[in-house]
């Protein structure tokens, strides 16, 4: 083994796992490896409720792939109505609302919540390959209309509530959505964020919505437009329909469409390396099987665990490892409307101790965030329920690492440091617990039917502990299906830069273990506090501002969220107070794309630095934020003085 720290997991736990010890992953992965049918045709078998058995287990016509081709199932069906024989009594969701209100969730009653909901949908006439834009706030109502339309089979698009007007309008403009389902607003740091009020913004042109339904949350004023806009209930007082839906009551159950397997799930928008947000393509048979199998491989899930995601199910984290996974795996869950630091930094470990949770997942800026108040509001908590502790989003740095293996989790709890994408559907590299030792900052191994490998360009294994370009070798369950409405995108993005490999943007290196070591993007992509940021969404956000001429963005390190939006910007001709319209600028990109997307920082400058053919050189502006110096060929700028301006330049705010 190699010099750095490495922990074995303990016995206890070993003894426990699905998974227990490192020969029985190698056989599982060589298994997957050299018999994927076979593997995948047994655990889907096993593990997934399928109406009509498939022909075969996959079809892979480079670059698109089918899995369990032929067969019919549903994705609402074995999150729920499958558990209900033996669990139904079982609580799917212990939901904590920011201001402290509470709710108990259990399979009966979720399933009777998606059942209404769905006949909600179908009396107003939405059905099979209809298309709903989702953007609400961390309420159960969330899960239920995702779930409502599963069970129909309307394909879903969350839209992240942190995501502004214009956002949502190019999402469901994208999507041809027929209706959007919302709130009027959710909790966030005591305030309300305005949900309903940005749906009237983002909707207008977008002729395909017919109409909005509206779950009530805050409870405050919104304005409704008649005959467009329905207040929608799901909950114990039965009020299904007010004001405008004509008062009847939704009945309790409504089948669940048995779909085939490759039926569109739902589409989710990231961001790539254009300004427009891509709508990446999960399906139905391939994605529940693999989201099932890995929460047991991942989170050695069991019948009494409590577990908690506490990513937001706007992305998805929230999708895989909230919604679909823990309920097709009958798990209990904790979900939480609102911030961590509301009322203050201890509310997550009282979560933790209210409810024992037993495994916690979460992102490295959110670690730093609370190792930066202090080990006494964990410290205060009893948090000696967790036996199992997750990573998620970006690369953890070891010091985080550590941190939370000793004051979280008490030098008890084994770490899972998961690599995944949007794109992959559920978590490609990570320990399995009970098998895989771990080094802090490592994702260590793949899961089974994953195959990962470090590349250069021509599409060459680099060698042990050289950096390269990740890429998988072959297609699995989960594996996006397209870009939504755009197929050549997806051909030339992911299985067009090296011939007949699936690109993941990440740089990576493996060590002499075999252990993988992500490295950060080699796009133009950005990731701050997890979330996926494109530089040139900004730029184009930028753009659009009358003062502003042009604009670089690129990702600044930064302690606490991994990387911070920096903003290179020229102006055209007037008179500038910088220091406001800096302000300016950032309220602007905010408006633009979302609260999460401010930039950290402005700078103003007379020129950006050029190729003789007119591109912006952003590798020099990442040098520049990053190390204040330039390195490395320079001999395509156009001119040398406006990279010393800019490295000399201090920071405008
Ligand atoms: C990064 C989130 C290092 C990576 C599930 C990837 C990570 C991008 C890790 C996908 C990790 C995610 N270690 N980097 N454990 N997990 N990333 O689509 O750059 O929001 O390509 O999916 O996040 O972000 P996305």
């Amino acid at each position: 083994m190699s010099q750095e720290p490495v922990y074995a997991p303990n016995s206890d736990f070993v003894a426990k796992a699905h998974v227990s010890g490192m020969d029985a992953y190698r056989a599982l992965w060589e298994r997957a490896k050299d018999h994927p049918e076979d593997f995948w045709g047994e655990i889907a078998e096993k593990e997934i409720h399928w109406f009509e058995k498939w022909s075969h287990v996959f079809e892979w016509n480079p670059p698109f792939v089918k899995w369990f081709v032929g067969g019919k199932t549903n994705m609402s069906y074995n999150c729920l109505d499958r558990h209900l024989a033996e669990n139904a009594n079982k609580v799917a969701f212990h939901w904590e609302g920011e201001p402290g209100d509470t709710r108990t969730v259990t399979y009966a009653d979720l399933h009777r919540m998606v059942c209404r909901f769905a006949n909600v949908l179908k009396a107003r006439g939405f059905k099979t390959g209809d298309r709903a834009i989702i953007y609400m706030p961390m309420i159960v109502e969330l899960p239920v209309a995702m779930l409502a339309c599963a069970r129909l089979g309307i394909t879903h698009s969350v839209v992240f509530g942190g995501f502004s007007a214009e956002a949502l309008k190019a999402r469901v403009q994208d999507l041809g959505a027929a209706v959007v389902i919302t709130a009027d607003g959710g909790w966030r740091r005591a305030k309300e964020v305005k949900l309903k009020g940005a749906v009237d913004e983002g909707i207008v042109d977008c002729p395909s919505v017919k109409e909005v339904l509206v779950f009530q949350r805050t409870g405050s004023a919104i304005d409704m437009v008649a005959g467009r806009d329905f207040f929608v209930r799901v909950d114990e007082s039965q009020r299904l329909a007010e004001g405008g839906i004509d008062g009847t009551l939704a009945g309790d159950e409504c089948p669940a469409v048995e779909l085939d397997s490759e039926h569109p799930l739902y589409v989710l928008y990231t961001s790539g390396t254009t300004g427009k947000p891509k709508g990446i393509l999960h399906t139905t048979g391939g994605y529940l099987t693999y989201v099932t199998m890995t929460m047991k491989w991942v989170f050695d899930i069991k019948p009494d665990d409590v577990y908690w995601c506490s990513a937001d199910i706007g992305w998805v984290t929230g999708h895989s490892y909230i919604v679909y996974g823990p309920l097709s795996a009958g798990a209990t869950s904790i979900m939480y409307e609102g911030a961590p630091d509301t009322p203050d930094f201890g509310r997550w470990w009282s979560i933790v101790a209210k409810y024992k949770a037993s495994i916690l997942y979460t992102s490295p800026t959110a670690i730093r965030a609370l190792i930066r108040q202090g080990d006494q509001w964990p410290n205060s908590h009893d948090l000696s329920s967790l036996r199992l502790l997750g990573s998620v989003g970006e690369p953890i740095n070891p010091a985080a690492w550590e941190w939370y293996h000793r004051v979280i989790g008490k030098e008890r709890c084994p770490i899972v440091d998961t690599w995944w994408q949007t794109e992959t559907g559920g978590i490609m590299i990570a320990p399995m617990p009970g098998a895989v030792p771990t080094k802090p900052g490592s994702g260590t191994l793949p899961m089974p039917g994953i195959i990962p490998e470090i590349i250069d360009l021509s599409g060459n294994p680099v060698g042990d502990d050289r950096e390269g370009f990740l890429v998988i070798r072959r297609p699995w369950p989960s594996m996006l299906r397209t870009i939504w409405g755009d197929p050549d995108r997806y051909a030339d993005q992911y299985w067009g830069k090296v011939q007949g490999v699936y690109f993941t943007g990440d740089a990576a290196r493996r060590d002499k273990d075999g252990y993988f070591w992500i490295l950060g993007r080699v796009d133009d992509v950005m990731n701050v506090s997890g979330h996926r940021l494109s530089t040139m969404e900004i730029e184009s956000a930028l753009v659009k501002h009358p003062a502003v001429a042009e604009a670089a963005v690129v990702g600044k390190p930064h302690e606490i969220t991994g990387q911070a939006v920096c903003c290179f910007v020229t102006l055209k001709k007037g008179d500038y107070d910088h220091h406001e319209l800096g302000i300016e600028l950032r309220k602007w990109v905010a408006h633009e794309i979302g609260p999460f997307a401010r930039p950290e920082e402005i700078r103003f400058s007379e020129a950006l630095p050029k190729t003789r053919s007119g591109k912006i050189m952003r590798r020099l502006l990442r040098e520049i934020v990053t190390s204040h110096t330039v390195s490395g060929d320079v001999t395509t700028l156009e001119d040398m003085n406006v990279v010393t301006r800019l490295a000399s330049q201090h920071d405008e705010d």
